[in-house]
């Protein structure tokens, strides 16, 4: 999508990568207030909310597309993959960071560690964005 009334052309190739940027940048700060639920929450579930819109949709729209140009890279199916792991994640980290906040007995080191694969997982989502089109 394009839009042509904006003062420089923003298309996909720019707008994407700029609102993977800004997740990256709601993650930083939630793990920054990572104490504080009222900081902490609300990031974490404006990230997931921008992200649903771009990695599911986008990567399943990415897959459909290179389907009919012909064939799935290698990279490509490596990225898809990681980015539904990804969204998984999100999902395990909103369930139990919603015990947490219940103090619903849980082990206490689970939504920490789901944390770790998921900045992981994101980071390499981000890097390899950049290599398989837009981010
Ligand atoms: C991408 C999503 C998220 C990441 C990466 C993340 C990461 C973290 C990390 C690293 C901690 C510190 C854990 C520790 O020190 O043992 C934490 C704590 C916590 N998180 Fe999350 N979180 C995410 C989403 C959420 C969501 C959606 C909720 C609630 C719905 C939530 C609720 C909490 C709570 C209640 C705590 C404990 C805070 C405290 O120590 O008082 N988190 N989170």
């Amino acid at each position: 999508m394009t839009f042509p009334l904006a003062p420089f052309a923003l298309d996909n190739n720019t707008v994407l990568p700029l609102l993977s940027t800004l997740v990256l940048v709601l993650i930083a700060l939630g793990l920054k207030y990572r104490k504080v639920n009222r900081i902490h929450i609300p990031l974490m579930l404006s990230a997931f909310a921008l992200d649903l819109g771009m990695v599911v949709w986008l990567e399943f729209n990415r897959l459909a597309v290179e389907k009919v140009v012909g064939g799935v890279s290698g990279l490509l199916l490596f990225h898809v993959i990681v980015s539904i792991g990804v969204v998984i994640l999100y999902v395990a980290l909103i369930s139990t960071g919603m015990k947490l906040f219940k103090k619903v007995t849980l082990s206490p080191t689970l939504h920490r560690n789901l944390a770790v694969a998921f900045v992981i997982g994101r980071l390499i989502n981000y890097v390899t964005s950049f290599f398989v089109g837009s981010a």
